[in-house]
């Protein structure tokens, strides 16, 4: 059971966001908020449009309309490293590793885009480490070439780097083995607990709600329900109905 949140303005706040790729109509009118501090599970099944409302969080798909609030300014129409810098790390479905760098380099250069000072580049090094203290012995090996387990390590580690109070994350489990997929699990919520809002995306419900403060059930890309982790832990039936399992 998650402890009660102290209610705190909204991180972030969609509002009625539409979004096309094309023609097709992707986004149809999703509204949602993350709170500082929540882990937000957003569950739907395949094609629903999670990585689709990610990504136009991030200005990666354009908005036709709606509001995308961020520390309360609308951030649609932004170009994505500006909406960046409002403090948000992203990590996509496909964790990138930056393709024959280490791990120290890829940290680094995830550092130096997010144009932290020299001095504070070894700071926030260490602060990954904090975070997964595991990848200390993978520093110095190719990145592109550890377990998915571990560069999802990286991947989520250097979107924390900077000043992040909003972490999206796609899908970090899938694919993982069941010890290391529990392990990125309880980082997310080690995370949320820092004061960070993270928006987790899932498919995998079950395990999304032993996790999360709070959920959404996107269908065609249409909130369609949501509420407490506790309450929709609780019956499975409605979250069934929401997601038409
Ligand atoms: N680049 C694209 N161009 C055109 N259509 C796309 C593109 N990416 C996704 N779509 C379509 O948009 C819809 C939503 O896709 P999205 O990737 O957001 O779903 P998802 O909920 O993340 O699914 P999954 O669980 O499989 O990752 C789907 O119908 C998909 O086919
Ligand atoms: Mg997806």
């Amino acid at each position: 059971m998650s402890a009660p949140r102290q209610p705190s303005l909204p991180l972030l706040r969609l509002e009625v966001v539409q979004a096309y790729y094309g023609l097709a109509h992707v986004l149809q009118g999703v509204s949602m908020e993350v709170r500082s501090g929540e882990l937000v599970a957003l569950l739907g099944r395949n094609g629903a449009g999670k990585t689709t409302t990610l990504r136009a969080i991030m200005g990666l798909v354009a908005v036709r309309s709606g509001r995308i609030d961020c520390g309360g300014e609308n951030v649609v129409g932004l170009a994505t490293e500006r909406i960046a810098r409002f403090g948000i790390g992203y990590v996509s479905e496909d964790r990138r590793m930056f393709p024959g760098l280490t791990v120290r380099e890829n940290v680094r250069l995830a550092a130096l885009g997010a144009s932290l000072p020299r001095d504070e580049q070894e700071p926030a090094l260490q602060r990954v480490l904090e975070v997964f203290p595991a990848l200390e012995r993978h520093l110095d090996l190719d990145a592109s070439r550890l377990s998915g387990g571990q560069q999802q390590m990286v991947a989520i580690g250097r979107a924390l780097i900077c000043g992040t109070r909003l972490l999206l994350v796609d899908e970090p489990t899938q694919g993982l083995a069941p010890n290391l997929a529990v392990e990125i699990a309880r980082t997310l919520r080690a995370v949320a607990e820092t004061g960070v809002g993270v928006l987790l995306v899932e498919q995998n419900s079950q395990m999304a709600l032993q996790l999360a403060d709070r959920a959404y059930a996107l269908d065609q890309g249409v909130i369609v329900g949501g509420g407490s982790a506790d309450e929709l832990r609780e019956s499975p039936k409605v979250l069934e109905q929401y997601l038409k399992l």
